[in-house]
């Protein structure tokens, strides 16, 4: 009898153990990073293939002198072609463009009180073809903790439709980052969203590469809104960096930088700062916008009404029990009143800030309506009264 007992409980056991690994959740990238969405500058619209150190230097004193760093832009990502091949150990190296070596260029944004952020990809090649890191997620992942990199951008090149490998792929750097025991972001670049990526990364981006045009940016901008669910203190959705090469008028910018900062996305100017206007800049810094993306409460804005097609209602829960609200207004040509009616959040009386007027527009009950321009947004700070 006792045989057979002792065979069944072991059996049990067994079963047991299968069954609680099973529901157990894998192991999360919750090592108390990103409980705000990182903030930065990443060189790819900057300088394309062609980043070099004293670029992202000239890069750093501008971060400084306009500001941007004051505003809380304080992460620099190299993106990619920074890679040369391995070493005879296998080690990444970097090329000629970065002559220095990463350590010296982490040193000087630690001084400057910046964080440095790198590529890599997930595949043997990145998606310019320079070294990646499959194979060798946790010797690299280790390298970059030596160096004193604070923020991987993870890609997903060489482009292959084998889903199950992605996971495992971007999953082994994780781990490898997790290892290594230095606080790192990890930023995954895949370029559409799949449920295994808030266990696996900070951030995620939820479509392919943004272009510097309304189309693109709305476009990204509704695509991520879909996953707003997932979003929380530690991992938020990615609808790409802020693509400011002059392809869109100041109205347009001021709309995708608010749409951003609704979707609690990551706020990382892509774009040579030496360039931008005085308008976009100003933009880039304005603090009440910036605090609503940063909000801690870490909220994604969901839509909650309309005016009619393309004239939609979209808010943000914040973390003093205020709400920020957008009227966005997706039309090409014509202006429309757009309204917020109070009852869509259950509130009675509520006041109203117009968040770029910097304006207190009064306590209203019910509805507050507003004329938005074509491609335009207003964007609300509601109190609840
Ligand atoms: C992909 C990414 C971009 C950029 C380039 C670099 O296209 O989506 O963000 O990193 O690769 O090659």
């Amino acid at each position: 009898m006792w045989p057979r007992k002792l065979l069944f409980f072991i059996t049990g056991l067994l079963l047991g153990w299968g069954v609680l690994r099973d529901l157990a959740p894998a192991a999360a990238l919750a090592n108390g990073l990103a409980l705000t969405p990182p903030m930065g500058w990443n060189s790819w619209y900057a300088f394309g293939c062609k980043p070099t150190e004293e670029l992202i230097q000239q890069q750093v004193h501008a971060l400084i002198r306009l500001g941007l760093r004051g505003a809380g832009y304080d992460t620099v990502i190299v993106d990619d072609c920074w890679a040369a091949d391995r070493d005879s150990q296998g080690h990444i190296t970097a090329n000629a463009n970065f002559g220095s070596g990463i350590p010296v260029l982490a040193a000087y944004l630690h001084k400057n009180r910046f964080k440095l952020g790198l590529y890599s990809s997930r595949g043997m090649r990145t998606c310019m073809d320079f070294t990646g890191s499959e194979d060798y997620e946790a010797l690299d992942a280790q390298t970059f903790a030596d160096w004193g990199v604070d923020y991987v951008k993870y890609d997903n090149c060489p482009y292959t439709q084998d889903g199950i490998d992605i996971e495992r792929r971007y999953k082994a750097m994780r781990d490898g980052i997790l290892a290594t025991g230095r606080p790192m972001i990890f930023s995954i670049s895949m370029w559409e969203f799949q449920g295994w990526q808030p266990e696996t990364g900070h951030l995620s981006r939820t479509m392919g590469d943004i272009q510097d045009t309304w189309a693109s940016n709305l476009e990204h901008f509704l695509r991520n809104s879909a996953y707003a669910a997932y979003a929380h203190p530690g991992y938020w959705n990615d609808p790409d960096v802020l693509h400011l090469g002059g392809g869109m008028t100041t109205n347009e910018y001021r709309t995708t930088f608010s749409l951003w900062a609704l979707s609690a996305a990551p706020l990382i100017i892509s774009a040579n700062l030496y360039g931008l206007p005085d308008g976009t800049l100003k933009i880039l810094r304005d603090k009440d916008v910036i605090a609503i993306d940063q909000d801690p409460l870490g909220v994604q804005a969901v839509q909650i009404g309309n005016s009619g097609p393309g004239k939609t209602v979209w808010s943000k829960q914040l973390s003093t029990g205020e709400y920020a609200v957008g009227l966005l207004n997706e039309e090409d040509e014509t202006s429309a009143d757009i309204s917020f009616d109070g009852g869509m959040l259950g509130l009675g009386s509520y006041e109203v800030r117009d968040v770029w007027a910097k304006r207190k527009m009064g306590t209203y009950s019910g509805v507050y309506t507003a004329s938005v321009k074509p491609h335009g947004i207003v964007l609300l700070r509601i109190t609840p009264r």
